[in-house]
């Protein structure tokens, strides 16, 4: 992988803050929240894990101001979320490329709608994100001819090209085979270790919390919230021989098996 962007680096990473938020929507008779609050210090990176249906990417869609909740408060920095805010970048788990568009124009593309700097100032930092996830030779070629894992570096240098200081990702990984999602898992540490945006990570994979996360959050059945909170005192950086083999490793992974199970015992919906 190419050495990262110097002349646009981003400082810090966004606080944000979820402060006694309910939410249902519309149609629906149950809340998916209420009273949810949620935290997260400048360039953490927070993993959320839970079942299916409990809300996790309903969570990263009120974050990033798409849905509104019916009360509580959702701040970035201090101030109220709104949607196309600034500080955020948000990689869903499918890329959703515009397949008539170059991989180099899928880049530019947010870059040109809010309008910063010249076209040629655009290309040229949408190339520097394109070497940052190792595409800068498929810069002309149209997304069908890449693989999934290179789709999804393109999705990651979209977002990343905007210089978001809290990146939301939902399920990114999801649908790559193990290899590529490892792979991929180094190369966002490794950018985010240099850029330091928080990163609020939807995966339903434990390994792949505990490898990446500072925290791990388990969120219940709706209306329950956060059912445990567990710190990955891991030292970084990580790397998947060694974080994989140190035992503290398989501690969390099998404290966080263990609030899953408890979870989906009395229900037969799994994560
Ligand atoms: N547009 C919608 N209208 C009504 N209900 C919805 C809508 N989107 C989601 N829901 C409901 O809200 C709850 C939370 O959905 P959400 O998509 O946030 O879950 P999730 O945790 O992301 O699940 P998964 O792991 O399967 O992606 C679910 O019960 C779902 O059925
Ligand atoms: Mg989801």
């Amino acid at each position: 992988m190419a050495s990262l962007p110097t002349s646009r680096q981003i400082s810090s990473g966004a606080a944000f803050s979820v402060d006694g938020m309910a939410f249902a929507y519309p149609e629906s008779r149950r809340g998916v929240f209420e009273r949810f609050s949620l935290k997260a210090r400048p360039g953490e990176f927070v993993a959320v894990l839970g079942p299916s249906g409990c809300g996790k990417s309903t969570l990263l869609n009120l974050l990033s101001g798409f849905l509104r909740p019916q009360s509580g408060h959702i701040t970035i920095d201090g101030a109220p979320v709104a949607p196309e805010h600034p500080a955020l970048g948000y990689v869903f788990q499918s890329p959703n490329l515009f397949p008539w568009l170059s991989v180099l124009e899928n880049v530019r593309f947010g870059l040109r709608m809010n309008r910063r700097g010249s076209p040629q100032e655009q290309r040229a930092v949408a190339l520097n994100f394109l070497r940052l996830v190792g595409l800068e030779e498929q810069a002309e070629e149209p997304p069908h001819r890449l693989s999934g894992g290179q789709r999804q570096r393109v999705a990651l240098a979209r977002s990343l090209a905007l210089e978001p200081r809290l990146l939301l990702m939902d399920e990114p990984f999801a649908t790559l085979d193990a290899m590529t999602r490892a792979t991929l898992n180094d190369e966002l540490l490794l950018i985010w270790s240099s850029l330091g945006q928080t990163v609020l990570f939807i995966t339903h994979d434990i390994d792949e919390a505990v490898y990446l996360a500072d925290r791990v959050l388990v969120l219940g059945f709706p209306p329950a919230g956060i059912m445990a909170e567990v710190a990955i005192d891991l030292p970084r950086p990580r790397d998947q021989r060694g974080t994989r083999a140190n035992p503290l490793f398989a501690e969390l992974r099998e404290r966080l098996s263990e609030e899953i199970a408890k979870l989906t015992a009395g229900n037969k919906r799994v994560i």
